[in-house]
């Protein structure tokens, strides 16, 4: 299973859905009783999905579960959550959830990361008596655009050799209905959410600690088996020698006061519904 960090996480998530939450309209939240969120990592969805179906059609809150095979990413969910979510460990593909527990299952970013994104989807299905849902980014679709010209040059290089290194489908996208297709899932419909991820003065903690492990080449060294994978040791290495060369600019322009930023990462939000609703109804 490929792990992820809580500060990957709690970085690369940050301000997504702050705003563009009509992105998540055909989960219809409001009118959810219970919903439980897959590969919820930190909870950053976990907890804007409560935050939604709070207080909604019913009058009362949804009850609201994460589940996640990484005991360590769930304790820091349950550290930044209020006691009104609850977490799980459990794996995505044996759920520990009886047949339609729940009237909306979730994913963000867990198909992407997994060999078979399909037997998941089925077991989404399997939970849910309505709706299932999923949040996937398309990361061969991802754009930067910086004041340090060689940044936007080499995060293309360095994106492209990801995608076609790392093993999984991490371009999934609204793709992702071919799998609700294939797993029985109907109604589909996708709508597409934008986050925009801005650095620009004054600069916070987590730029800054961006911007030095761009000097160092600790974040690309993170990806380095894919990286290879796609390409070969020496050109790795020569990636890495010129990533650190533009760390070292974007360090100087934070000192100048002068380096900005945007990353856009697109999401696609597909829903559907679960084929024999009615009859489980
Ligand atoms: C990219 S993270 C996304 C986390 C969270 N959904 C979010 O968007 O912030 C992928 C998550 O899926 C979890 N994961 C990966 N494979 C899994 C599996 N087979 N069963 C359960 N969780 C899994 C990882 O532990 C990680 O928390």
């Amino acid at each position: 299973m490929r792990r992820f960090s809580a500060e990957y996480l709690e970085h690369t998530r940050r301000g997504m859905w702050d705003d563009g939450r009509d992105a998540l309209a055909d989960l219809r939240l409001p009118s959810r009783e219970r919903v439980l969120d897959v590969g919820c990592g930190t909870g950053e969805l976990t907890r804007v999905l409560a935050a939604e179906a709070s207080g909604g059609e019913s009058g009362s809150d949804a009850s609201v579960v994460g589940v996640d095979a990484d005991r360590d990413l769930l304790a820091v969910a349950r550290e930044e959550s209020d006691d009104r979510i609850g977490y799980l460990a459990g794996d995505a593909t044996r759920l520990p959830v009886a047949d339609g527990a729940v009237d909306l299952a979730v994913c963000q970013a867990l198909l992407i990361n997994l060999p078979d994104p399909t037997a998941a989807v089925r077991e989404l299905g399997r939970v849910s008596s309505d709706l299932v849902a999923a949040v996937e980014p398309d990361n061969a679709d991802v754009r930067v655009a910086s004041t340090v010209v060689a940044e936007e040059r080499l995060e293309r290089e360095a994106r492209e050799a990801y995608v076609d290194g790392v093993g999984t489908d991490v371009a999934l996208g609204d793709r992702v209905r071919e799998a609700f297709e294939a797993a029985g899932v109907t109604d589909l419909r996708t709508r597409r959410y934008v986050h925009e991820k801005r650095t620009e003065p004054p600069y916070d903690e987590p730029a800054l600690r961006s911007a030095a492990r761009k000097a160092s080449g600790a974040g690309l060294a993170d990806h380095r088996a894919e990286l290879v994978a796609a390409t070969s040791e020496a050109a790795y290495d020569d990636l890495r020698g010129r990533w650190r060369e533009m760390g070292r600019e974007v360090v100087d322009a934070i000192d100048a006061g002068e380096y900005e930023r945007v990353e856009y990462v697109p999401f696609d939000v597909t829903v559907g519904r679960v084929r024999d609703a009615s009859e489980r109804r």
